[in-house]
């Protein structure tokens, strides 16, 4: 390898992300709860999406495990703070955090810009991640607004050309 992980992730983070919270319950029925930036569309039909999750993450046996079913919450701006509590080790991250039950007892965040209601289709190796996809079968749309953005390793805003 001719490059240094700091460089690769500082390539990596020129790449301007949107930001989501990806949502479920474990098998007990707590509410769990991560945010990523490696949400991507796969195909139309059937509809699938994916995000990839590290494998070091307290979250990740969660999201691999027995428990099929989770929500991907698509950030609006205004929603940095929930972006921080979800990446952040602090004990309760629903903590005044609003959310409802989707059809299928999965807890999705208020306020986002978008819903996507997945249940697992598929996990792929993908390194020190794991790649989740996730066949959608409820999508939503709040209100408009704009989205919160990731780059270069920071929180932005958009600007419209
Ligand atoms: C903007 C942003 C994007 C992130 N994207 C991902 C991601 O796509 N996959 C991932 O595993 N962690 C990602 N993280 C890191 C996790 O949110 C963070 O490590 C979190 O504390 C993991 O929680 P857990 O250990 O409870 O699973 C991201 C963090 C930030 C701030």
């Amino acid at each position: 390898m001719s490059f240094s992980s700091r460089h690769f992730r500082d390539c990596l983070g020129q790449f301007a992300t949107g930001v989501a919270v990806v949502t479920t319950r474990n098998t007990v029925g707590q509410k769990v709860g991560i945010t990523i930036n490696s949400f991507s569309s796969v195909s139309l039909e059937p509809p699938l999406v994916l995000f990839s999750v590290a494998r070091n993450a307290a979250t990740h046996d969660v999201f691999t495990g027995d428990v099929q079913h989770f929500c991907i919450n698509v950030l609006r701006s205004s929603q940095k703070d929930l972006a921080e509590r979800f990446s952040s080790p602090i004990e309760d991250r629903w903590e005044e955090t609003g959310f409802v039950d989707n059809g299928h007892g999965m807890p999705a965040l208020i306020g986002n810009i978008s819903t996507f209601s997945c249940v697992r289709h598929a996990v792929h190796d993908g390194g020190d991640h794991s790649i989740i996809v996730g066949q959608v079968n409820a999508v939503e749309m709040g209100e408009t607004g704009d989205p919160l953005l990731y780059y270069g390793g920071a929180y932005a805003q958009l600007v419209r050309f």
